[in-house]
């Protein structure tokens, strides 16, 4: 068996985030993970670390801890995206105090720890962030020594040909945060980048989620109405299209990388134009003078993500049929 990946879960759940977490919780085989920390994005810092833990007890994993982090981007004023994942976050998921809360301390603080550890071991952590990056960048900036740990960043986020979803020309995790975005683009280590381009073909069309919902598990019935939550928002698109799968796909290429097709790219973000902020430039040529470090998903094979899923959130790690 091929040894677990070390993986650092960074997220804003938030809908998409939910069903992310819960394909990484029953991934006990293939992921050994660290821990899970929260970022302000789609809602609020204490309401994305609460969802963080319902999932949590939703995938019976009271085994990985949760932090809470940043509430509000490096620079900007917070911009939330409820209207992609309902007040509590988590669309009309039934909310109850979770069994088991946050762990006490900072989710930087966590993420510096982590790391140091890791470099201590001689270990590299692979970091996914599928919310705006704040948590992450502030480590890092905090403590530039902490790349040496990190095997590979996975991000949800950017757009290129796809356009933008919270402005025309920027993607909601880039444009909430650009300066974090920007930061971790940049910080060295290979960024392996699912932007729009690559999760608006991962579609969860009715057929997909009835197949996942009649898995029968907790897990499953969970995700299935979580999507179904995502299907009837207009703002995605016909319901017999499915709302695009955006956050499982770091997830999703970690267990099974085959599944997407990249680019190498360098990008960089606006940070300025009231116009373009946020917009991802990504740079597919290469030049002498710049970092040729991301690799920029540009096919993905929305079946094979589906099956995916069916396969672990079929398992049932919590138990509960
Ligand atoms: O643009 C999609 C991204 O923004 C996803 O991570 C979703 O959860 C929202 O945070
Ligand atoms: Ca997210």
């Amino acid at each position: 068996m091929k040894p677990r990946k070390a993986v650092l879960f960074d997220c804003d759940p938030g809908v998409d985030d939910a069903v992310a977490l819960l394909l990484a919780f029953a991934a006990t085989d293939e992921i050994d993970l660290i821990g899970i920390t929260t970022v302000a994005g789609n809602v609020s810092a204490g309401l994305t670390a609460r969802n963080a833990c319902l999932i949590r007890d939703h995938a019976g994993r009271r085994d990985v801890p949760v932090y809470a982090g940043a509430e509000r981007p490096l620079r900007r004023e917070p911009v939330e995206a409820g209207h992609f994942h309902g007040e509590t976050g988590l669309g009309d998921l039934p909310i109850s105090e979770p069994k088991q809360g946050v762990t006490p301390g900072h989710a930087v603080d966590f993420i510096e720890s982590t790391l140091r550890s890791a470099i201590d071991a001689g270990q590299k952590v692979c970091i996914v962030i599928t919310g705006p990056m704040t948590n992450v960048a502030s480590a890092l900036r905090r403590d530039p020594r902490l790349l040496e740990g990190i095997e590979c960043f996975a991000i949800m986020g950017g757009a290129r040909s796809e356009g933008g979803n919270i402005t025309a020309s920027a993607e909601y995790n880039i444009y909430a945060d650009p300066d974090a975005a920007q930061y971790v683009f940049n910080a060295g280590p290979v960024v392996y980048a699912f932007g729009l381009d690559a999760t608006h073909q991962v579609r969860a069309t009715p057929a997909r989620t009835a197949r996942i919902r009649d898995l029968g598990s907790a897990e499953a019935r969970a995700a299935a109405q979580l999507l179904e939550f995502s299907n009837a928002l207009p703002a995605n698109g016909p319901r017999e299209q499915g709302a695009p799968l955006h956050d499982p796909c770091p997830i999703a290429w970690l267990l099974a990388p085959q599944l997407f097709k990249f680019k190498p790219c360098h990008i960089d973000v606006e940070l300025d134009s009231s116009l373009t902020l946020g917009h991802t430039a990504v740079e597919f040529r290469a030049t002498g003078s710049r970092l040729q470090n991301v690799q920029w998903a540009v096919e993905a094979d929305a079946e094979g993500v589906f099956a995916l899923l069916e396969r672990y959130l079929a398992s049932g790690r919590s138990g509960k049929a």
